[in-house]
């Protein structure tokens, strides 16, 4: 045992997390003192745009990158004081990360089976039954060089996913793959879920993290901004529904009740239901411009970390 391990045994609890990049004398701030928490075993998504701080955080939980201060346990083990201790526990899903091109997805997850030590008969059982959870029969056999993007990511997820771990930490484990193999990963994570393991998942897909997450987090510039069920979420916007249109139609007069947000196509005003005819009536919009709907997890999303008009 770790004498320095807490007696609250979390499976993650991250304080204050810091860790500043310098790259030629140019300094970019990643994590600017983030919290997180996991009290139990659960499923966990990071949510943040690009550049929030995501990955770095997942580096320095994984044991890839130091921090620069704060402190990170996992299960009451200090990542940096005890990267032994944690070792075991861990599992990871890098970003960015490509298998070798001429092994096979079968070989992949029984050698890397073998490197954890499994013997030679639990690594070809574990790898037959992360086969059978991810349906991964049809290119078993088939080299990495001659499989598709999407086939070769789901090779990383297989190999994360055959480790005995306590906690798994999945960065964009889904990117590229299509609707059927995602849910198949899913199906997956929520399985590991029942056997009380618990995931820490980044994902840019809100259907994603909506179908998985007991928990999601919302990290900005380095910070959390949010963290809750989805429902805590939803309750932090402050309006409940969203009308939506093309780029020019709402202004002034139109943002006094609500919240106004714009992209290079669209905006967005999040306003309450009793509001909407009339904003309606006083933007001169016809029914067919616009799209009303109840605010959901990409709202929240937006209203937290989108910069609104009022902002810029
Ligand atoms: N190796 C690196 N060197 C310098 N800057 C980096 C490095 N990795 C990430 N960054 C910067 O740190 C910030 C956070 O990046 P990252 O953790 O990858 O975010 P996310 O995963 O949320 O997209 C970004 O501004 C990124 O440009
Ligand atoms: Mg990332």
């Amino acid at each position: 045992m770790d004498p320095n391990a807490s007696s609250v045994t979390f499976p993650l609890l991250v304080e204050e997390l810091r860790k500043v990049y310098s790259v030629k004398g140019k300094e970019t701030i990643a994590l600017d003192g983030l919290n997180l928490n996991c009290s139990h075993p659960m499923i966990l998504s990071l949510l943040g745009r690009n550049g929030s701080g995501k990955t770095t955080f997942v580096k320095i939980a994984t044991g890839q990158l130091l921090s620069d201060s704060g402190k990170l346990e996992i299960f009451g083990h200090n990542v940096i004081e005890s990267p032994g201790e944690v070792r075991n526990m861990i599992s990871l899903v890098p970003q960015e990360c490509r298998p070798w091109g001429h092994l096979t997805p079968r070989e992949h997850i029984y050698h890397y089976q073998r490197i954890l030590g499994n013997t030679r008969e639990g690594a070809r059982d574990r790898t037959q039954y992360i086969s059978e959870m991810l349906h991964l029969e049809p290119t078993l056999d088939t080299e990495a060089v001659n499989l598709s993007g999407g086939q070769r990511q789901l090779i990383i997820v297989g190999m994360a996913l055959s480790a005995e771990a306590q906690i798994y930490f999945l960065d964009e484990p889904t990117i590229g793959l299509d609707i059927i193999t995602r849910k198949n990963v899913w199906n997956a994570i929520n399985e590991y879920k029942r056997k009380n393991r618990t995931i820490i998942l980044t994902t840019h897909y809100l259907d994603e993290a909506a179908a998985l997450s007991d928990e999601i987090a919302v990290v900005n510039r380095g910070k959390l901004i949010a963290q809750g069920k989805m429902e805590e979420l939803r309750r932090m916007v402050e309006y409940n529904t969203r009308i939506r249109t093309a780029k020019g139609f709402l202004g002034e007069s139109q943002k006094i009740h609500g919240k106004l947000f714009q992209d290079n196509e669209f905006e967005i005003l999040y306003t309450d239901d009793s509001m909407v005819e009339e904003i309606i009536l006083s933007a001169g919009l016809l029914k067919t411009h616009v799209e009303i709907s109840p605010v959901g997890l990409e709202d929240v999303f937006i209203s937290l970390v989108g910069e609104s008009i009022d902002e810029e």
